[in-house]
Order: structure tokens, then sequence, then C-alpha cells
């Protein structure tokens, strides 16, 4: 592909949730045939790589994080074949292909689970799981007190083949999604094998989902109130580390070197999180410290500080994340007074200034794409889409919702599905005469649609394309140098407490983004990009990011 062999230190990843991209065959679902007909797009759009949330078979319990099988494709989203050939036919426009696995948990319709359910307490079947007696008269009680991510207890209590209420079985996610016991060697050897059937059909990376959670205290103690790092029961063991050295081995010598990890690691510890990117282990993780950012000059630079400095110790590139399937729309988050994205609340119905929020999206967009180290664009924020936080109870899909009784209203705004075409009935997401989108598109969607942001040169869509291009073709983006450059009464740029984020890559190009109330004069130079309008003395105004060349 004429890409060095650690391209992950630099890739542009866009993300597809492919039930949510392009629907090929017009039943309302996304599929494995849209996103063929769309990789030109994306190809145009200056992107490295495709990362795709799971595609396997699944019951739909968690928009496909519930898998029934890693070996094959959803049929609502097409076949094996055509993943291959979607595989072959993007790394032909230079696009590498990166296929989600979800080591955790299997979906409770896997053969294992009917094989542990059948075969019965204490039988090597349900060693692969974790079940246990309940606690309690009768064992009435689940085992322990651990919560489901998704709200409610983490515990099911299954009905054993004689019909007694029986063991319980642990799900850390919703009760469809049934922990795996990482101590048992076939769950080993099933995932190792489960990597190399995707390495060998030519994918260039693979996203670990969940991926400290996978070792539990064989204990199962409660959850201390404040676990410090590593004393949690169930995230980050140190024991987690064991299983990606033995997953790079197995990555390394399939690919011949050439694919990358990328973990899913929320932890808050940047050591910790590190730890997983020793030179034997993950190539990369996810970097939610500056999602977890507000918009705020001194905020945003001492997490990219602290980001820079951990991964350079153990000299792996950052990641920049923005937004994924899980959370917030950046232009929604970053349009409200609270602009930090925390995952215990969603916060609907916040008054929103989406207009500031677009404003402040394009120049979060300079700032992460002029970063070192690899980025990550979540479909649809290329178009500036904003949540749709307004779907009906009965049409939304997120387990969150239900198991929050509706408290929490779930990722489904996120999720919905993207317009390409300013008219149709679905925006161009399906053929015109095809089934209503799974998830409803908003009125004035099409306002967003890639025809109608095309050619024209204030849109997202235009913004995202030139940077995307400049980042490629900017020998010094390319590194992992990064100069602040901080005010000393005579240079004009100033330091992040005046709300004047700037620094140097290489010697000449400067990145400025104005977090500040008032407009910037820009520094001699040659302005490369600007994420909107500069003010009539050519000022950089508040909310706005601006790439220049020093003369
Ligand atoms: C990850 C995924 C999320 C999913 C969860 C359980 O956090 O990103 O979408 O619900 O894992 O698999």
């Amino acid at each position: 592909m004429g890409q060095p062999v650690d391209w992950w230190r630099h890739a542009a990843i866009y993300q597809v949730y492919p039930r949510s991209f392009a629907d090929g065959d017009g039943d309302g679902v996304g599929d494995l045939a849209g996103v063929r007909a769309r990789l030109p797009y994306l190809a145009a759009l200056g992107v490295d790589a495709i990362w795709f949330t799971p595609w396997y078979p699944s019951d739909g319990a968690d928009g496909g994080y519930d898998v029934a099988d890693y070996r094959s494709i959803d049929p609502v989203l097409g076949t094996l074949a055509e993943a291959e050939a979607l595989i072959r036919d993007a790394g032909a426009l230079g696009l590498r292909t990166i296929v989600d696995i979800v080591p955790n948990h299997i979906a409770a319709s896997h053969p294992w689970f009917a094989e542990a359910l059948a075969a019965g307490p204490g039988s090597s079947a349900r060693d692969r799981f974790f079940f246990r007696p309940g606690r309690g008269v009768g064992g009435q009680d689940p085992p322990n007190g651990w919560q489901s991510a998704f709200g409610g207890p983490a515990w099911r209590r299954v009905t054993e083949q004689d019909g007694s209420p029986g063991e319980w079985y642990l799900h850390l996610f919703a009760p469809e999604q049934v922990d795996l016991n990482w101590r048992n060697p076939q769950v080993r050897t099933e995932f190792e094998d489960v990597l190399r059937f995707w390495l060998r059909r030519g994918v260039s990376g693979i996203r670990i989902d969940s991926a400290t959670m996978i070792i539990k205290d064989p204990d199962l103690p409660e959850v201390p109130e404040r676990p410090g790092p590593g004393n949690h029961p169930y995230v980050d063991q140190d024991e987690v580390h064991d299983v990606y050295r033995q997953w790079r081995t197995v990555v390394d010598e399939e690919s011949g070197g050439t694919a990358a990890l990328v973990g899913e690691v929320w932890l808050a510890d940047l050591d910790r999180l590190t730890a997983y990117l020793r030179p034997d282990e993950l190539h990369t993780a996810f970097n939610f410290d500056l999602m977890a950012q507000p918009w705020h000059a001194d905020a945003l630079h001492a997490s990219i500080t602290r980001t820079l400095e951990a991964h350079r110790r153990v000299g792996a590139p950052a990641t920049w994340v923005l937004s994924n399937h899980d959370v917030t729309r950046t232009v929604t988050r970053f349009g409200r007074a609270d602009t930090a994205f925390d995952p215990a609340g969603r916060r609907p119905g916040v008054p929103t200034d989406l207009a500031l929020g677009c404003r402040r999206a394009a120049a979060a967009a300079l700032l992460v794409a002029a970063l070192p180290g690899s980025l990550y664009v979540y479909q649809g924020d290329e178009l500036g889409l904003p949540e749709v936080e307004d779907i009906d109870a009965e049409q939304r899909r997120d387990p969150i919702f239900a198991q929050t009784d509706g408290t929490d209203p779930g990722r489904d705004g996120c999720r919905v599905p993207l317009p390409w075409t300013a008219s149709g009935t679905s925006h161009g997401f399906g053929p015109d005469d095809g089934a209503a989108p799974w998830l409803p598109q908003p009125a004035g969607w099409g306002t967003f649609a890639v025809d109608a942001q095309t050619g024209h040169p204030a849109s997202m869509l235009t913004l995202y394309r030139t940077m995307l291009s400049l980042r490629r073709a900017l020998p010094e983006l390319a590194g992992q140098d990064l100069r602040w450059v901080h005010g000393d009464g005579r240079s004009p740029l100033a330091d992040p407490a005046s709300g004047l984020l700037a620094f140097t890559r290489g010697d000449r190009f400067v990145c400025l983004v104005n977090l500040g109330p008032d407009p910037v004069p820009l520094p001699g130079a040659e302005v490369l990009l600007v994420s909107g309008p500069l003010t009539a003395r050519s000022h950089l105004p508040s909310d706005t990011a601006a790439w220049v060349r020093l003369a």
C-alpha cells in the first residue's frame, strides 16, 4: 500500500457504524453494500483506514456488541464474501480495514452459552463464563453487588434443566452480553484463532472492545468506593497485560508486523493507560482524556501535554478522539455551558447553541488533526451532525435507555443514519423506495447532506477534506514533535492562560486555536487553513483555529 509498516503512528482513521452509514439493499439498515458503494467518498475524504464497529451476527441487544459468531457477517449487513470484497476494494483505494473484536463478552445466543446452560453447574462448559450460586435464602440474591455499565445488577439468574431456579451468570453490560472467563484456556485459544481469521482476510488492525475489563479478581470482591489504580476487581487487573502480550505475538506473526492493535482503554490514570502500549503489547489505545476536557485552553493544554508525555515514556504514539458511537456528538457537546463529555450523564434538553458548537467543533478538528499521533473521525462528524435528542421512546434501541428506565436516553442520538443527499425519502441513506431508516432522521437532516456541503467553501465537509489532505501532505505533521509557543512580549503568540493555544510542528508550521473572548492577531505567515472566517483586520476570532506557515 506504499505506506510504512508503522502506518498506525500517524493514520487518520474513519469510524464506520455500519447500521447507520449507508443502506445498499433498502431494508432501512445500513450494510456492507452501502459501504462498498461509498468507498470513493472515504478515499476522497482523505482518511487512511476504516474502523468498522462489529459486523458479525448478533441479536442486536447492543448495536452489534453482542456477538453470536466472530467468523461471519450479520445477514442484515451482508455476507463474509462481501466483507472480503470490501476489504479488497478498500485496499485498492489505499484504505486499510480495522475490525472490532469483543473479547469481554459473547451474545447469549452464541453456542457456548447454550452449551453452558445445558451442561449445568460445575461443568467445563460453564467454566468459560462466570456462573455462581446466588446468596441469601435459596440463592435468591446475586453473588455480589456488581452493577452493569448499562444500569441494574450485573448478574442474571438462569433456570436449570429441571426447571428449578439456578445459578447466576455475570454480564457487565446487557444481560444478552455474557462475560467470558479469560482464565479458561479455551477462551484464549478461541480468540487467538479469531484474530488469525481476520488477519488472513487482509485486515490491518484490530480494535479491542472494553479491553481492560476481561480479567476479573477471582474472588469477585465488591468494588471499593474509591478503587485506586489496579485495585478495581474487574477493570485494569494486572493479568490483562499477559493476554495482550500474547495477542501481539499472534498479530506480529500473522501480519509480518504490519497490523496494529488498538485498545479501548477507558482509564483516567494515563500511566496505567500507556502501560498497555509498552513495546510488546498494543500499538495504540484510544485517548479519552481530551474528550473529557471542557472547551478551555488551560484544560486542553494540560491534557495534551500529559498525554504526549505519558506516551513518549513508552515510545507509543498518542491518538486523538473527539467523539465516537458512545458519546454526545461534538457540535452538541461544544454548544453547551458544560462542554466536557461526562459518561455519567447525557444531559438531554440542556440549552444548546448549535452555531457556537459548530464553530468550536471545527476549531477542535484543526487542533486534533495538527497533533502528533493518529486521528479518529467518527462518521458524520465531518458533516457537523448534531446529537438527535427527540427520538421517541418506542424507537430507541440502545439498551441503556431501557436498563435505566429511560432516565438516560442512551446513545441512539449519535447513531442516526447519515444524510447523503438533501432530497430523497431517507436523504440518500437508502434507495427512495426503500424502508424507513431504522432510527428516524429528524426534520432538517438534509441540510447536513454530503451533496449539500460538497463544493460549499464554508461547509464542515469542505473543511475536513482540506484539513485531511493537508495533514497528509505537510511533512511537518508526520513526525512526533510538538513545541508550545508561549507569549514573550514580542511574539504575537500568547500562552494558554490568555485563551490562545499555539504550537509549532517542525520549524515553520504553527497551529493556533483561540479559546479566549477576543480576536488575536496572526503571526506574519502564510495562512494554510482556518476553521472559520477571520475578522476584517485578519485577526483570529474567538472559537476559531488556524494552520499557518511562518515566513
Ligand atoms: C464498548 C463499545 C460500546 C459497547 C460496550 C460493550 O464500550 O464502544 O458501544 O456498548 O463496549 O460492548
